[in-house]
């Protein structure tokens, strides 16, 4: 066991102030997301090299949350903190269980009881302990010292939804497994534990189907701006579902379809049936089919969007589709597939509804739950489908009267690829500026006000890459504004209020500098950084 002797503690309080202080004030603790309950009780637990972390025998899974928090903590401290298994709660250390004689809101949820010996995370399970450790790192210094104080008191958490998203464009630019890889971390950090990964575009199809080879082959070749672009092999995609898994983030992988759909065009002639003109319903082949065989469609590195499509009437089609689904839903253990379904501007309006019914048909075959962006609302998909707000209230709508599931993403929020204003070099500005209190200021229940609240399920924010090459232009555009999304999804409105936030996001600039995140210094933060 780990004592801490008086010598230690007092030199501690004369480092950093006495017990009344803010460092021993658990309530002035910057957390992000802000819990549900915070209550202080004035002292200090120390954390240092020789402290242990102890798991609750029989529970295996909670080991690898514990290993978590030591990594996590070791990045600021540089400790490797031990892990023990033990039958019953210790005297000092940190201590996980899982207690059977409570009662949890979901299994997000979790306490942290902190007192001068010892630190005691509990929860219903492996997931909601996760969340406690994401919340336990914050409370470690960032600023480097011998022993880092943890103020005491007690924190009750649970979030407002169940889905807090990110979506990442692995189409426009391509990013690979290690960019993947942290995004997930750092979406993780903030309790974030969704990634959409938009797989495929007109400008490059991103992951290996084996029975069309072509798609990755060719049609991940390229991507806008006429770079190398590239594809995950389906051991690449399958490593990274089980590194989010790892963190509890579940991957939903979307195949855009039947617009968005250029990539597959141009990797096989046969799916190619012409671009059809939106007014004049007459189609143009951007290739002329020779000698009776469709020829592919030209590669495509352009940022214009609506333009390209499947076709109902070509047998190939389904057959397509079929196996995509099919060998995406094989590779994905998580239960949703996304179909995309956006902006198919040039798919008739009678021919996108079947499209839509069909995929639902075949996504529940395959034993999985369709989404699809918001347009899906004008099929016939019920309750158990789940459509994602992006821009247009009415189709939304459509969706939640037929009881369809409703994720929050609208464009003027929460769009990471939008600009912070009219100097930022990256990004697009087609739907808002999106300053960081423009991301955080807004109700999930309120925004589209036609849509039945209790159809919103959660929350997620999208990063185009039409603009973005490397992970440098990926942390610039999503941090801090996914910071203020992942509060706006763990949080209920009421609890949430923006002098709060911004004081609190203020002191995670040194903790986003330390991770070496390359985030973007908003003149409406007062920054506290590292000098
Ligand atoms: C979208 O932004 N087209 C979903």
């Amino acid at each position: 066991m780990v004592k801490y002797s008086c010598v230690a503690t007092c030199c501690a309080m004369l480092v950093f102030g006495c017990c009344s202080g803010s460092k021993t004030d658990l309530t002035e603790a910057a957390l992000i997301p802000k819990p549900l309950s915070v209550e202080a009780s004035g002292e200090a637990f120390l954390l240092n090299e020789s402290t242990i972390a102890y798991v609750e025998a029989g529970h295996t899974d909670l080991v690898s949350v514990a290993q978590r928090f030591v990594s996590q903590a070791n990045l600021a401290t540089g400790f490797t903190n031990e892990i023990q298994a033990v039958d019953e709660a210790p005297e000092s250390g940190i201590y996980f269980e899982i207690p059977d004689n409570r009662r949890w809101m979901n299994e997000d949820a979790y306490s942290i009881t902190v007192t001068k010996e010892l630190i005691t995370i509990s929860a219903p399970g492996a997931v909601g302990a996760f969340n406690a450790v994401q919340t336990l790192a914050q409370l470690v210094p960032f600023e480097k010292t011998d022993e880092y104080i943890i103020p005491t008191g007690v924190i009750g958490d649970s979030p407002l939804f169940g889905w807090r998203g990110a979506m990442l464009d692995v189409a426009r630019h391509f990013f690979s497994v290690e960019d993947v890889k942290r995004y997930i971390d750092l979406i993780s950090y903030y309790k974030i534990n969704k990634l959409h990964l938009h797989l495929t575009d007109d400008q490059g199809w991103r992951i290996e189907i084996r029975s069309w080879p072509n798609l990755a082959l060719h049609g991940g070749s390229t991507e806008v701006g006429g770079g190398d672009g590239g594809y995950y092999t389906q051991e690449q995609y399958k490593d990274i579902v089980a590194y989010a898994q790892s963190r509890f983030v579940t991957i939903i992988p979307e195949i855009d379809l039947p617009g968005h759909i250029n990539s597959a065009l141009a990797s096989y002639g046969e799916l190619n049936g012409g671009t059809i003109v939106p007014e004049e319903g007459r189609v143009v082949m951007s290739n002329p089919v020779l000698g009776g065989k469709a020829k592919p469609t030209e590669l495509y590195t352009g940022i214009e969007v609506g333009w390209s499509t499947l076709r109902l009437e070509k047998p190939e089609t389904f057959r397509f589709v079929e196996d995509v689904i099919r060998e995406l839903s094989e590779m994905t253990p998580g239960p949703y597939i996304h179909i995309g379904g956006d902006e198919a501007h040039v798919t008739k309006k009678e021919d996108y509804i079947e499209f839509i019914n069909r995929f639902s048909d075949i996504v529940k075959a395959n034993g999985k739950i369709m989404i699809g962006w918001e347009e899906i609302g004008q099929a016939s998909i019920d309750g158990e489908s789940i459509a994602q707000y992006w821009n247009n209230d009415e189709y939304a709508t459509m969706a939640s009267s037929k009881g369809a599931k409703i994720i929050m993403s609208p464009a003027k929020k929460v769009y990471l690829d939008m600009k912070y204003d009219s100097t930022t070099e990256l990004g697009l500005n087609w739907a808002n500026y999106v300053e960081v209190d423009t991301a955080y200021l807004w109700d999930p229940f309120k925004y589209a006000y036609e849509l039945e609240p209790e159809r919103i399920v959660g929350v997620e924010a999208p990063l185009w890459s039409e603009t973005i090459e490397n992970m440098n232009d990926i942390e610039f555009l999503a941090f801090p504004r996914i910071i203020a999304v992942a509060e706006v999804a763990w949080t209920p409105f009421e609890s949430r209020s923006w002098d709060s936030f911004n004081r609190r996001l203020a002191k995670h600039g040194s903790r986003m500098q330390s991770l070496g995140i390359d985030y973007y210094k908003s003149p409406r933060i007062s920054w506290s950084e590292i000098k």
